[in-house]
């Protein structure tokens, strides 16, 4: 439902969740909380102890020391440091670990992160691992891509945030593991949908509060004590001198509200959202026999992502016109979008500019209903008419 009362079916939870109320509460009880958490003073002792609760509660969620944890601004500060700064502390402490090896379908905070590392270091180089046609690491290609030994750390998500392609990591880890190289994933996308992997597997691991339903900016590296991390900024040593800067207590407290509901619910909710996104597609596939599933259903999947291509349609105008009638969603990744251009994900999953033109992601989560789903089949047959005339129009 928006503000103004008119029943709207929010299906873009991948690009942001919706705030989960005990989210907003520990927010709010915690922004009350006065004083500096390193202030060795009576007030910053007691902001001290509500910080020390919330990365206790984390910390115990991700069954992790607690000094594991390194708290950021989100999902893209952490894929930074797991890249840029894991990298240049790598090939400090070993001057032949000149690479890091990403997935060519990564968000852009690890893709472009690589890319940019390669572009001002240019003594490190960046190496892209293909995927097939599900989105899933070619697990040859990831072993050439490391034989050499001189990958410092391997990056992948554990699920993508387009199409919602699940990797295998402990087939990866086993790769890295021979080859000396640290493990990251960026499981933005996975938290509450999948299992967690386990942490023989990994070295590294990113979340993101705001696809979990609490606010936007905070997120967490979880990080093995035994990383090597360059220095990429510098300030007062807060958090291994890794990432300074004064704590937030309010967003740490509603990260690690939001986080415990989210790993409480997690098998119950997949099993629902699962059974909301075969609605979908069941629904879609009714609608329009042209309508092709970029992930068939036996691959590995979060289950929250429906990513759909509806050849002759324009996502542009599909979006809009789905938007029109009440529907929010998606062509690509809301990270990237403002512009829409050619996904470099589908791109890497070979699919044709011209299939990538009429892609659509429709994403649930914890507050998706049946009547979601309702709402956009009920939208879609009309939208897709009006989108495929425009689609003739422009060709
Ligand atoms: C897989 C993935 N990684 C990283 C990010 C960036 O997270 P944040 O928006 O918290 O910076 C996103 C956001 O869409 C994402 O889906």
């Amino acid at each position: 439902m928006s503000a103004d009362g008119e029943r709207r079916a929010y299906l873009d939870h991948a690009a942001t969740s919706v705030l989960r109320p005990a989210a907003r509460e520990a927010f709010v009880e915690a922004s009350l909380v006065q004083g500096n958490p390193s202030s060795v003073h009576a007030t910053g002792r007691r902001a001290r102890a509500v910080l020390d609760d919330a990365l206790e509660l984390i910390a115990e969620l991700l069954e992790v020391p607690r000094s594991w944890l390194i708290m950021t601004s989100g999902g893209t500060e952490a894929d930074n440091l797991a890249i840029r700064a894991v990298a240049t502390g790598a090939v400090a402490a070993d001057s032949s670990r000149t690479a890091v090896a990403v997935a060519a379908t990564d968000h852009p905070a690890v893709v472009a992160t690589a890319r940019s590392l390669q572009a001002l270091t240019p003594s490190i180089e960046a190496r892209l691992l293909p995927v097939d046609d599900q989105g899933i690491l070619q697990a040859d290609r990831a072993a050439d891509a490391l034989a050499d030994g001189a990958v410092s750390v391997m990056s992948t998500a554990l699920v993508n945030n387009e199409t919602g392609a699940l990797q295998d990591l402990a087939a990866l880890a086993a790769i890295a593991r021979a080859h000396g190289t640290l493990v990251h994933t960026d499981a933005v996308q996975g938290v509450g949908h999948v299992r967690r992997p386990s942490w023989d597997d990994i070295d590294l691991m990113s979340l993101s509060g705001h696809k979990i339903g609490a606010p936007v900016g905070v997120g967490v590296l979880v990080a093995k004590p035994d990383v090597p991390f360059g220095t990429t900024s510098t300030g007062g040593g807060q958090q291994r001198g890794v990432r300074s800067g004064t704590l937030d207590l309010a967003l740490a407290a509603a990260f690690a509200a939001a986080l415990q509901e989210t790993v409480r619910d997690r098998e119950q909710e997949s099993r629902r959202i699962r059974a909301l996104a075969r609605r979908l597609r069941d629904g879609i596939r009714q609608i329009d026999s042209s309508a092709r599933l970029t992930l068939s259903e036996e691959s590995p999947q979060s289950g929250h992502i429906v990513h759909v291509v509806f050849p002759g349609a324009h996502s542009d105008s599909l979006l809009f016109l789905l938007d029109e009638r009440g529907v929010d969603s998606s062509a690509g990744s809301a990270c990237s979008a403002g512009v829409t251009q050619a996904s470099p994900v589908l791109a890497a999953m070979g699919l044709s500019e011209e299939d990538a033109r009429g892609a659509l992601r429709l994403s649930l989560g914890w507050t998706s209903t049946d009547q979601d789903v309702d709402v956009l089949l009920q939208a879609l047959p009309e939208s897709l008419r009006r989108a495929r005339a425009v689609g003739a129009l422009f060709g």
